[in-house]
């Protein structure tokens, strides 16, 4: 779809060569929109857009949101940031930068130029929780000093600077808590579990389970998430979140990893490695905001989003 100019916006995406970032910029120029996509390529790759080459409403610029940034946008989705364990924990000092300094420049950005702003918060801000499936309201039971808090903490702050500027300098804020999501364009060594099985799987080496494999994560296929995000940039400057996005549906390691095997066909093993530190037994979101508020659930089932994350794999794999 071509939109008529007055009806076209300019959008700021930060992290936009990363996994999620790549495929809202899909989702945003099929919508007829111009996309800025700025990323410092951490852990995103002109790999994830280069299908968008020469894309005449698109446009690169290598940026560390860590810097201030000078554009003319109407809508910022702010995704800038190492979303796997192994990413953010590399350099965990840069991680705490670029959620807090990258949500201080681009809150500045959408003050100065009256935009709307988007913050890819996450399930991270609930820590190993207490309380299951999490709602917003629950505050969270985060370790303020563990290896993964420059991660939970960075965003938490994030979360925190987005609410006073709403508070303090009225802008119109969207803070969405994204749970695990999965799909192709996945960093492939980013030991994350639903890409960690699928290699694993495609390449015949075991599937490694940490603990006994009965803690459950609930899985949310890319497209459904990308709808919810862009559903709740479209609402009014009363709804800021924070809002849940994710589903809600649980699976166990294990019953994940032999999904994985039944749809890739490999003979892989599953073998077992002890829990890492602060690893969450349960995460499940409470998704009755995203209901009510954005008439949003997911849609996709976990088979029917593996399949696609598996061919997108094994052309990477083999
Ligand atoms: N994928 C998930 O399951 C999930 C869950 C919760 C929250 N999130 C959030 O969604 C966002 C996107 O996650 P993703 O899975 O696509 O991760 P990703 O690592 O694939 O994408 C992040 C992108 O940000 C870029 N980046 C990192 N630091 C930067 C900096 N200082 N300046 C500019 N660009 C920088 C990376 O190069 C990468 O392209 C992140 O903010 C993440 O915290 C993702």
């Amino acid at each position: 779809m071509v939109r008529l100019y007055d009806d076209r916006k300019r959008i700021l995406v930060t992290g936009g060569a990363g996994f999620v970032g790549s495929h809202l910029i899909d989702r945003l120029l099929e919508q007829g929109h111009e996309v800025l996509c700025v990323d410092n390529l951490f852990t995103g790759s002109k790999r994830n857009i280069e299908h968008l080459h020469n894309h005449p409403r698109l446009e690169f610029q290598r940026h560390d949101v860590c810097l201030p940034l000078y554009v003319e946008v109407d809508e910022i989705y702010n995704l800038a940031c190492p979303a796997s364990p192994i990413h953010y924990q590399h350099d965990p000092v840069q991680t705490t930068k670029t959620s807090v300094h990258g949500a201080i420049n681009m809150l500045g950005l959408a003050k100065r130029v009256k935009a709307k702003i988007f913050q890819a918060s996450t399930s991270e801000v609930y820590g190993d929780p207490a309380v299951h499936p999490q709602p917003e309201e629950y505050w969270g039971n985060v370790n303020p000093i563990g290896t993964r808090s420059c991660y939970d903490e960075g965003k938490r702050c994030a979360e925190t600077l987005f609410f006073d500027y709403h508070r303090q300098h009225g802008l119109d804020i969207k803070v969405a808590r994204i749970f695990n999501t999965y799909g192709p364009r996945m960093h492939p060594a980013d030991g994350r579990v639903v890409s960690n099985f699928i290699v694993q799987a495609l390449s015949g080496e075991p599937i490694t389970i940490y603990g006994d494999g009965a803690q459950t994560r609930s899985f949310c296929y890319v497209d459904d998430l990308v709808a919810g995000i862009i559903t709740m940039m479209e609402t009014g400057p009363d709804i800021t979140g924070p809002i849940n996005l994710g589903n809600p549906i649980e699976f166990t390691m294990i019953e994940l990893a032999e999904l994985v095997l039944q749809l890739t066909g490999s003979r892989s093993e599953l073998i077992r490695l002890p829990l890492p530190a602060d690893d969450p037994r349960q995460r499940k979101p409470d998704i009755a905001k995203a209901r009510d508020i954005l008439g949003w659930q997911p849609s996709v089932a976990l088979a029917d989003g593996l399949k696609s994350t598996i061919d997108y794999f094994a052309h990477r794999v083999r």
